[in-house]
This record gives structure tokens, C-alpha cells and sequence, in this order.
């Protein structure tokens, strides 16, 4: 056993309801958890110490949403768009050719790069999905590699239809060989509802053949205007709807009920990507008008070529602030609790996006005072310490 003290923290946003924030804090690691949290001058004495002089602490950030296994570069489709261009769903097939052609050599080395970029800013629970394979053989080894260094694996072989291929062949063999194939290796099913994806009913196949083999549900929704996305998620009791760009009233007061009426497991998060949607000029989803409704939200980076192509959390949780409306306090807790939500990996041992006992030992120290600065100074790198999973990192 291996415990180190990190004391001297200005401020701890701990998340935990009865912890609350605390000043003049101090966090006990021990391996892989957090062993102690409270007032430093209370810490007692432990084998390591770190002091980190009076800066501000908070749980790792938790990304929820990224698609990182891929090969390519579309530069291209991002200058076309910044020159009047729409986004839409089709640039995906550009990355899929791409990710085919790769090696698993180079997609190790992809997804390695961009998780260390994410790790280096404070990200410490990382969710990712396939989707650019969009072949049995290419999904579960896009799945395999996903799984090799990421936390969470979505399968998202219904991302969009490959070009040339019939539509309910394919979706036969997403539900079927596709999905037989990497469930060994994911713990999610996701589908992409939307205008040039997957419409309501073949959306729905997916989600049935996931839930039948018991795998947890996801749905990428509501991104290029109002549809069925959210509906769907929350009658299947999907842990999360992604995008959630553009909604109706009912589509909000049905991820607020989902938290009235929904199972134990929780209801569905709204998590909303923020940088994606101004890569792809959309505007931002209305992210206070789903907290004052009560639903819960997250915020994630959805990194990945196409629409979003950021590591970045503190700049979700900056633009949540500056342009959508949220405390500060509020786009923290979505950062982290939020994604933990939308994960359901937010209870119990090893929990993320929180710091108790028991909970999984991730700490973002920043170079800052308060998590004020995240909005206050905006595009400034603050991340000064990160432990992710005991394991200083930075
Ligand atoms: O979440 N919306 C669908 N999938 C990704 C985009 C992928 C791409 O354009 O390559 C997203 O934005």
C-alpha cells in the first residue's frame, strides 16, 4: 500500500454532497482510490506528501464522448465549413476509407497521442467509441484497440450507413455479426439518429439488439436539428443522448422527467458538446434551459476529425460558462460528475467525477486559485498536477 498526502489546496470542489468545497483541503491517495479527504491541518501524516501551495483542486475531468480511433485528416472539410459549408453526416465516410486503410500499428498510435493529449489537461476518465470501421472485421479491432487504453468503449457501428451498402443489410449486420463480434470488448451501443444517419425505426433496431444481449444504450441525437434522437433515448432508458443541439419543449421535459421517473440506474443525460458545436457553426445547445427544466447535463469534448477535433474539456467548461449560460460551478459538475452520470460510473468503489473514500484516486490540480479561472481566463493551460487512477501523470 502507497499512500501520498496532497495537502495545501486552496480549494476543493469535492462534488460530493455532504463534502461540499472546502478550503485549506487536503486529499489522501492510497493505490488506486482516495483514502481521505477534509481540512489539511486534520491529514495525517502519510509515507508521500505533496504540497501543491494553495492552488485549486477538482476531480479529473471525465469525457464522455470522443471518438478516437481513427486515421486521416480533414482539414479540408473544416476550411470549407469555416467558409460557409454545411456539416453533415457524410464527411464520416472520408475517416472511415481513412481508418480501413490503417494499420492497427497507426490507430494504436492515434488514440495513444490523443489520450495523453487529453490526460495533460486534466482529463482522467475517458469514453470512447468505434463508428469509423463500419465492417465486422474493422469494428471489433477498432473495439479492441479502444479498449487497450481507454476507460469506456462504446460500439457505434451504426454510425452511418457505409457508402454503397443497402441499408437494411447493413443494419442486419450491425445487430447481428457486427454486434456479436465486439461485445466481448464494449460496455455501450450507440447509434447516430439524425437526418443522413439512422431514422426512428432503424435507430431503434440497434437499440433493442443491444439492450437484448445487455449491453447499456447511448444515442448521438438532436445534432443537426429536432428529431426523434432524444425521445428514443429516454423510452429506452439510454444512460445518455448526445448532442441535444437542438430540442423541443417535450424533448426537455422528457430528460427532466427521466430523472423523475426513471429506473435506479438513473435517467438519461443530456450531454452536450459544446466545441462540436461551434466546429460545425450550429448554435449551442441550450444547456441552462435543460438545468432549469431539471434534466441532468453533461459535457464532453466529442473528440474526434470530423466535427470536434479537441481534447479539450476546460474549453467546453469555459464556453459553457461564457456562452451558454452555466455557473461556473455548474459546468465543473458537468465536466465531472455530469460525464460520470452520463457513464453511470458516478456510485459506489472506484466511482469518478467525485472525491470521497472509496471513489477512484483522479485529481486535476490547476495553476489557479479557484475554478473560476477555467472561465476567467479562458484558453489558458491551467492544469498544474493530474493523478489518474493513483498514478501522477503530469
Ligand atoms: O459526434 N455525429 C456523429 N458523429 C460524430 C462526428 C463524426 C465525424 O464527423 O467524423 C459526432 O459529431
Amino acid at each position: 500500500m502507497t499512500a501520498t498526502l496532497i495537502t495545501g489546496i486552496g480549494e476543493l470542489t469535492t462534488n460530493d454532497d455532504e463534502l461540499g468545497r472546502l478550503h485549506d483541503a487536503a486529499v489522501i491517495i492510497e493505490d488506486e482510490r482516495i483514502r481521505w479527504v477534509g481540512p489539511a491541518a486534520r491529514a495525517e501524516p502519510t509515507d508521500a506528501r505533496v504540497d501543491v501551495g494553495g492552488r485549486a483542486a477538482l476531480p479529473g475531468w471525465v469525457d464522455s464522448h470522443t471518438h478516437l480511433v481513427f486515421a486521416g485528416d480533414r482539414t479540408a472539410e473544416f476550411e470549407a465549413r469555416m467558409a460557409g459549408q454545411a456539416y453533415s453526416a457524410g464527411g464520416i465516410a472520408h475517416t472511415v476509407d481513412a481508418t480501413r486503410a490503417a494499420t492497427d500499428a497507426e490507430l494504436t498510435k492515434t488514440v495513444r497521442r490523443l489520450v495523453r493529449e487529453a490526460v495533460s489537461q486534466g482529463t482522467t476518465y475517458l469514453e470512447t467509441k468505434t463508428g469509423y470501421g463500419l465492417t465486422v472485421d474493422d469494428e471489433s479491432r477498432c473495439a479492441r484497440i479502444a479498449a487497450k487504453h481507454v476507460d469506456e468503449v462504446t460500439f457505434l457501428g451504426a454510425h452511418i450507413v457505409p457508402p454503397g451498402a443497402d441499408a437494411e443489410d447493413y443494419l442486419a449486420t450491425v445487430t447481428g455479426p457486427m454486434l456479436v463480434a465486439v461485445a466481448p470488448v464494449v460496455r455501450w451501443v450507440d447509434v447516430f439518429c439524425e437526418k443522413g444517419a439512422f431514422d426512428a425505426t432503424q435507430s431503434e433496431r440497434v437499440l433493442r439488439a443491444a439492450a437484448e444481449r445487455g449491453l447499456g444504450l447511448r444515442v448521438h441525437g438532436n445534432q443537426l436539428c429536432e428529431g426523434p434522437g432524444v425521445e428514443l433515448a429516454v423510452r429506452h432508458g439510454a444512460a445518455s443522448v448526445d448532442h441535444c443541439t437542438y430540442l423541443s419543449d417535450n424533448d426537455v421535459d422528457a430528460l427532466a422527467g427521466s430523472w423523475r421517473d426513471g429506473s435506479a440506474a438513473g435517467g438519461t443525460v443530456a450531454t452536450l458538446l459544446p466545441a462540436c458545436d461551434l466546429s460545425t457553426r450550429q448554435p449551442l445547445a441550450p444547456a441552462r434551459r435543460l438545468l432549469d427544466a431539471g434534466a441532468v447535463v453533461a459535457l464532453a469534448s466529442n473528440a474526434n476529425p470530423g466535427s470536434s477535433y479537441t481534447t479539450s474539456m476546460a474549453f467546453c467548461v469555459a464556453t459553457a460558462v461564457l456562452q451558454q449560460g452555466l455557473s461556473v460551478e455548474e459546468a465543473v459538475w458537468a465536466a465531472t460528475r455530469g460525464g460520470a452520470k452520463a457513464l453511470r460510473a458516478d456510485t459506489g468503489d472506484g466511482a469518478v467525477g467525485v472525491l470521497r473514500p472509496g471513489a477512484r484516486a483522479d485529481l486535476h490540480v490547476l495553476d489557479a486559485p479557484s475554478v473560476t479561472h477555467l472561465a476567467y481566463r479562458p484558453g489558458v493551460p491551467l492544469t498544474c498536477a493530474v493523478w489518474r487512477n493513483g498514478a501522477r501523470e503530469c
